[in-house]
């Protein structure tokens, strides 16, 4: 299906790589939680336990590094089949105010258990699609939210928009209310792909939304793409992203497609044959990966680039990297709050998820309770665990020490070596770290440390998609 040939004419190098792709593509969680969610207790915490969790790091940190918000807007008008977001498709907007009446709801439950006024942080919009909502009913949400909390003084307020209904009051509203940062969900550019996916989204809707979120003076704009793709070909994933050399957005989220087609019935539209195989797909990974440096992106980790004026750039370059359920970050507070259907709590000690269903969940917290539906409370060593990955993820390197090492067990030293032999990772006499090589295969090298994962039947085939 490629219009380039891919297995002639391969040097040495490409040869290694697509050997290593056949070794790692096996399923692998994305480490957005440690625990992951399939290893969450099987009985999430009553919520007067994940209160007790939350008033405890909230009275730790809400001070001296405020805390996050992330609020989910589940409504889209349409489903892009590819999609693997908790959405409810709809086109009836009267939608909007229950639901922003069920957020603030939400949002008063929390606001009880805080000993003094939340110090807001970090702030995300993500759907579904916040652009679903009006302006007017975005600021009413807002306000609530802001109503009996403080704003920090370096916040930093993000939103998701659609390229095809984000207007210029959105962006003017949102900017107006802090928002400095603002991701575009693009995909691909390719007629073809678009209405597989059932996406048509003209390259102009694009470039308008871009334009005017800089002419208002938005810092940062982001395009979402992906790659692995139904009929996605070298030549087409290389036109999208000459046409995203054109607006040049300040960072760039590469997403592998994770096709579940068990959770998400939408990807059953196309078949596997229809996707490109793992060496294909790996190769527009590879393909993304040269155009973006060409361009003058830096690959900062887990398929996200960004320009070196961006402060996810600088943040990677300083070490101060920081990656949660939002994806990477360079705010680092200790409490995230998620509001709305299927949002997640980090509460440093425990994890929280809320009711995927809107009925389920507006139901819940007009009775004035939390709406939960799963969550962990972490042991000791989960909470070791998860420092290993973030050092992995965020900053390419994990101290070593001889406890670290006596903890693990002969086949994850064996992995680890072999994984050194492939020069994906260089242990030195104080750290492991992550090489060039390696960038593309740190879901799995974490896993060498997920003794969950290793120590569990649970994971199968269906459980994460896979590494590549
Ligand atoms: C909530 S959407 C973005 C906002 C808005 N709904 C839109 O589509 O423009 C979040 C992003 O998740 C990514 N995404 C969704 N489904 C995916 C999948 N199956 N595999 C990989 N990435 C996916 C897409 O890049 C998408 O832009
Ligand atoms: S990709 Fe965005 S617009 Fe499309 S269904 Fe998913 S959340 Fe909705």
């Amino acid at each position: 299906m490629n219009a380039l040939p891919l297995n002639t004419g391969l040097t040495e190098i490409q040869r290694i790589q697509q050997q290593l792709v056949q070794k790692y593509d096996v399923p692998a969680p994305r480490y957005t939680s440690y625990p992951t969610v399939p290893f969450w207790d099987a009985t999430p915490p009553t919520a007067s336990q994940w209160f007790e969790v939350v008033e405890r790091v909230f009275t730790e940190s809400n001070q001296e590094k405020g805390i996050s918000l992330y609020l989910h807007l589940p409504f889209c008008e349409a489903l892009c089949t590819y999609c693997g977001c908790n959405t409810r498709i709809t086109k009836n907007h009267s939608v909007e105010g229950g639901y922003i009446e069920s957020l603030l709801q939400e949002w008063s439950l929390y606001l009880r258990h805080f000993p003094e006024k939340p110090i807001i942080r970090e702030l995300h919009l993500g759907g579904g699609t916040p652009t679903f909502f009006s302006p007017e009913n975005l600021k009413l949400l807002l306000d609530g939210i802001f109503a009996q909390a403080e704003i920090h003084p370096d916040h930093e307020f993000s939103f998701e928009g659609h390229p095809n209904n984000t207007t210029s009051a959105h962006l003017q509203t949102l900017f107006d209310l802090g928002f400095r940062r603002v991701s575009f969900g693009i995909q691909d550019f390719d007629p073809l792909v678009q209405l597989t996916i059932n996406r048509v989204q003209p390259f102009e809707n694009v470039e308008f939304v871009t334009q005017e979120a800089r002419r208002i003076g938005y810092e940062s704009v982001n395009f979402d793409l992906i790659y692995g793709l139904p009929y996605q070909t070298l030549t087409s994933v290389s036109d999208t992203i000459d046409k995203v050399a054109l607006l040049m957005p300040d960072r760039i989220a590469f997403y592998s497609y994770a096709h579940v087609p068990w959770v998400k019935p939408g990807q059953r539209s196309y078949t596997h044959k229809d996707l490109p195989s793992g060496s294909e797909k790996r190769a527009l990974y590879e393909l993304g990966l040269q155009k973006f440096k060409e361009l003058g992106y830096s690959d900062i980790g887990m398929d996200h680039f960004a320009l070196p004026q961006d402060a996810l750039y600088k943040a990677m370059e300083n070490g101060t990297l920081h990656r949660n359920f939002m994806g990477y970050t360079t705010c680092h507070t200790e409490l995230l709050i998620g509001l709305g259907t299927s949002s997640i709590s980090d509460a440093k000690y425990g994890y929280l998820q809320n009711q995927k269903k809107v009925e389920d969940y507006k139901t819940a917290v007009a009775s004035g309770e939390l709406a939960i539906f799963k969550g962990h409370l972490h042991t000791l060593e989960d909470l070791r665990t998860k420092e290993i990955i973030l050092n992995l993820i965020c900053k390419g390197e994990q101290p070593i020490d001889q406890s670290l090492l006596g903890s693990l067990d002969y086949d994850s030293k064996i992995a680890l070596v072999e994984m050194m032999e492939e020069d994906l990772l260089t242990l030195t006499d104080h750290a492991l770290k992550v090489n060039q090589l390696g960038k593309a295969f740190v879901r799995n090298i974490c896993m060498v440390f997920d003794q969950r994962l290793r120590q569990s039947s649970q994971a199968n085939e269906n459980t994460f998609s896979k590494a590549i």
